[in-house]
């Protein structure tokens, strides 16, 4: 099931958006052409991430993570992060995002 999680004209050059997503948060980024999410959640113990220099870094334990790879980078958490969105061109360039992907939280290639 996709999801509506913003437009793509909402997503900032730089930085992150948070945008909400069933009741959690994404981080939605601009990986080139590309837009890139990946859950407001550190999989090592949960701790929201902050978006720092091109990188997603942990509050709690400082985990961080590559937001071009989605690489773990540093710190106890053990995968990826990222996930490439499918962006509907047709209809508005929505950003969306399938609730299973953001679960799962692994790279797509
Ligand atoms: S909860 Fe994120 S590094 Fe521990």
């Amino acid at each position: 099931m996709k999801h509506e999680i913003c437009k793509v004209a909402d997503v900032p050059q730089t930085g992150s958006l948070i945008a909400p997503f069933f009741g959690r948060e994404v981080h939605v980024w601009r990986s080139g052409e590309r837009v890139r999410a990946a859950a407001n959640v550190c999989l090592h113990f949960g701790g929201p991430l902050d978006c720092k220099d091109g990188k997603l870094v942990c509050q709690w334990h400082g985990a961080a993570f590559d937001m071009e790879s989605g690489d773990r980078l540093e710190g106890p958490a053990p995968k990826s992060v990222a996930t490439d969105v499918p962006v509907d061109a047709r209809r508005g360039r929505r950003v969306e995002l399938c609730l299973g992907r953001v679960t799962c939280l692994r790279r797509m290639k």
